[in-house]
């Protein structure tokens, strides 16, 4: 319970180890820090020493360079996983073979059978997974998901998703540090996919220029298209539309969290959010407000490791349309 959570003296809170402190990792700390109600934040673990030592100083908690510590901290009930893509699925699974509920960032790894057994490890030692797919968090997209499952759309006949950066995370190849644009970027896509609409039949994909369309084809007979890219000079967007038979929703069309217009001489300038912090920052909140309420009432997140797994395998296919 969010609320009792607040009240909890410190040692009755659930101690959480945040492992991996790039850009997504010191948000997901800040937050665990001040903004999730029945946790608290014991320990930061980064391999780069200066990182760890200044992420703890800022926050006040412990720190190290190496997950062991974590995992043999009496402390840490829990971790947050946010180290490079291709380490996810092995870091989960020792997370979990060491008895802590995990909660992991998108994607859990770049292979989706060890996705598959990540997953499997913390069912079977009965912890709690969650992965990082934020959207199912969004007030819009929530919104969405209810009218959809409430019958106000009817048949679902065509979803678009529009998800767009306006540069790569990062400089130089990322491939090594977050696996291909269809693995980092469509994961949200194909997840969101599955949660409005229902599994995926088929998957077509094209690549160029850091920008990807594919298209998908439900197992409901419904039809979808998302558009990627990573070169959208005005900022972060991530909108959708779904078609049905009975209405249509436009989600997050007019998604900007500072909705004001400025009239100027030269034309009408709005403030996009310039990044995915910007404008998921309720949801990256909430997923782990859920993750903390599902460690302590023991149910299940609303997003684990087998819808993890799937969406992966999704990535995987896109994948094969352009190599
Ligand atoms: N859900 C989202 O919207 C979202 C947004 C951004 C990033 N992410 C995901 O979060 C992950 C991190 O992304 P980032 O942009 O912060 O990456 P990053 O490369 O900037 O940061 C990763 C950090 O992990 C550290 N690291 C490397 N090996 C480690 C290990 N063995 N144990 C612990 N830490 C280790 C690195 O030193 C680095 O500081 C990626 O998987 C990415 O896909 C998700």
């Amino acid at each position: 319970m969010a609320a009792a959570g607040a009240l909890l003296e410190p040692w009755r809170m659930i101690g959480v180890a945040v492992v991996g402190l790039g850009g997504i990792g010191r948000l997901h700390a800040r937050n665990l820090a001040r903004e999730v109600p029945g946790a608290r934040l014991a320990r930061v673990v980064d391999p780069i020493t200066e990182l760890a030592e200044a992420t703890a100083r800022d926050l006040d908690v412990s720190w190290s360079t190496s997950y062991d510590d974590a995992l043999s901290d009496p402390d840490v009930a829990a971790l947050v996983i946010a180290a490079p893509s291709p380490l996810h699925a092995e870091l989960v699974e020792r997370g979990s073979k060491a008895g802590r509920h995990v909660f992991c960032e998108k994607p859990l790894g770049l292979d989706a059978d060890l996705a598959g057994r990540a997953a499997a490890s913390a069912r079977e030692s009965g912890l709690r997974l969650q992965v990082g797919f934020q959207r199912r968090f969004d007030p819009d997209f929530l919104a969405a998901k209810e009218r959809i499952d409430g019958g106000e759309v009817g048949s679902v006949r065509l979803l678009r998703i529009t998800h767009r950066n306006r540069r790569p995370p990062h400089t130089g190849d990322l491939g090594p540090r977050l696996g291909s644009l269809f693995a980092d970027m469509t994961v949200h896509d194909f997840d969101t996919a599955r949660w409005l609409v229902g599994e995926v039949a088929e998957v077509t994909a094209f690549e160029a220029a850091r920008t990807a369309v594919v298209v998908l084809r439900f197992e409901n007979g419904a039809l979808g298209v998302v558009d990627n890219t990573r070169s959208a000079v005005y900022g972060f967007d991530c909108s959708a539309e779904v078609i049905g038979s009975a209405s249509t929703l436009r989600v997050g069309a007019r998604q900007w969290p500072v909705d004001v217009e400025r009239l100027t001489a030269d034309g009408v300038v709005s403030d996009p959010p310039a990044d995915h912090t910007r404008r998921h920052e309720t949801a990256y909140r909430d997923e782990l407000r859920h993750f903390v309420e599902c460690v302590e009432s023991g149910s299940e997140p609303a997003v684990g490791g087998d819808d993890a797994a799937a969406a992966l395998r999704l990535a995987s296919a896109a994948e094969r349309c352009v190599a």
